[in-house]
């Protein structure tokens, strides 16, 4: 049994398929242990992608993450790590495979559509800065 956590970004949310994506999710048995829809502060995508900060995209990523509202989540099942990365496709979307989230959703490498932690640590890092213990089920 192992946690990830999803984030669904602005450009999804806008497009109003918050719903297909916690589908895919679910269809795919991934059980959803939290979920909140939020609006991320500059200084919240800031030390989220703090990992990224002397990349020469972060500056564009940060202003798209806090563009619109996300839905944060956190996703339970086993190998959910690598099943939510394979359910993601590839980070550009333009090379996702057919069926994937990405593809079928997302735009460009910027409005990709979903987040998701790329390995354990970082998921536990992650999800401990969006959800407490209790929050969590
Ligand atoms: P994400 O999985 O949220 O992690 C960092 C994000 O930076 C990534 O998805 C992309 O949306 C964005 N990004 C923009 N340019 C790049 C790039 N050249 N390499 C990796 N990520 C990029």
């Amino acid at each position: 049994m192992e946690r990830t956590l999803s984030i669904i970004k602005p450009d999804a949310v806008a497009k109003g398929v918050i719903g297909k994506i916690l589908d895919r999710f679910e269809s795919n048995g991934l059980k959803i242990a939290a979920t909140r829809k939020m609006q991320l502060s500059r200084a919240d995508a800031e030390a989220f992608y703090a990992v990224h900060s002397e990349r020469s995209f972060f500056g564009d990523l940060v202003d798209f993450m806090i563009s619109g509202p996300v839905v944060v989540s956190v996703l339970e099942g086993e190998n959910a790590i690598a099943k939510n990365r394979q359910l993601m496709g590839a980070t550009n979307p333009k090379e996702a495979e057919a069926g994937t989230i990405r593809a079928d959703f997302a735009e460009n490498i910027d409005a990709n559509a979903v987040h998701g932690s790329d390995s354990a640590e970082n998921a536990a890092v992650e999800i401990a800065f969006f959800f407490s213990g209790r929050e969590i089920a």
